[in-house]
């Protein structure tokens, strides 16, 4: 099996690489950061408190989180109900982001990730994948982009929803991710040394795409 696994802020364009590449390359393409938010929405749902990790720890009892392809396209199933496009809420986010500090939500992840990996190709998004779900992955890399310009993305990408949002509250919100999945004390967002790390600030998204096909060539080689 082959892993390409992709990490790197909120914002950098991860997952529409990460799903174009798999597109390409006939693999599948596995958002880990759904698999926190579906956490993060059952605790926001059920009144855990985000910030009591003995309390988030115990809800995870009652949570089954499954991921099914349907025409290649991913959907997450939190105890049996489909919460793909829920999960994609704003607050949720930031729940996200609190439930994935705990060793405890990170443990009970891991193994539906590796399991993926070992039974499929798969191109790999999130924080800690070529750090630690999946460190003898094939190819590794670190992509970025300055705050601005991921916050300016992620504005267009609502409006495109035909949402409102306001730049420096979003630019607040990015920062303040950034921020916690660095520095929290389990699996933090860092580029494996391996990996090559790409930074798309000027780059839109084939340019990106090129570039990483031209490192798996290189890799496969
Ligand atoms: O990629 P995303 O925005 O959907 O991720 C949501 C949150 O989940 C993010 O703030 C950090 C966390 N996450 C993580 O800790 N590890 C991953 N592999 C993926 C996401």
């Amino acid at each position: 099996m082959t892993a390409i696994a992709i990490d790197g802020p909120a914002g950098a364009g991860k997952s529409t690489i990460a799903r174009a590449l798999a597109r390409k390359l006939g693999y599948i393409y596995v958002d880990t950061g759904a698999l926190y938010r579906s956490i993060g929405l059952y605790c926001t749902e059920a009144g855990v408190p985000l910030e009591d990790k003995a309390a988030v720890t115990a809800a995870l009892e009652q949570i089954r989180v499954e991921l099914r392809y349907v025409d290649g396209v991913q959907r997450v199933l939190l105890n049996g109900r489909d919460v793909s496009e829920e999960i994609r809420r704003p607050e949720i986010s930031l729940a996200a982001s609190s439930v994935s500090a705990m060793d405890t939500v990170r443990a009970f992840l891991f193994d539906l990730q590796r399991n993926m990996a070992l039974e499929h190709d798969v191109v790999m998004d999130g924080r800690d994948i070529g750090t630690v779900v999946l460190p003898d992955a094939q190819v590794k890399i670190y992509l970025t982009a300055s705050a601005e310009e991921r916050t300016r993305r992620r504005m267009a990408e609502y409006e495109a929803k035909g949402l409102h949002a306001d730049f420096e509250e979003l630019l607040r919100e990015v920062n303040l991710r950034d921020e916690q999945d660095k520095n929290r004390a389990v699996a933090p967002l860092r580029k494996a040394e391996d990996a090559v790390e790409l930074d798309s600030t000027c780059m839109n998204a084939e340019e990106v795409l090129a570039a990483i096909e031209t490192i798996v060539k290189e890799r496969n080689a």
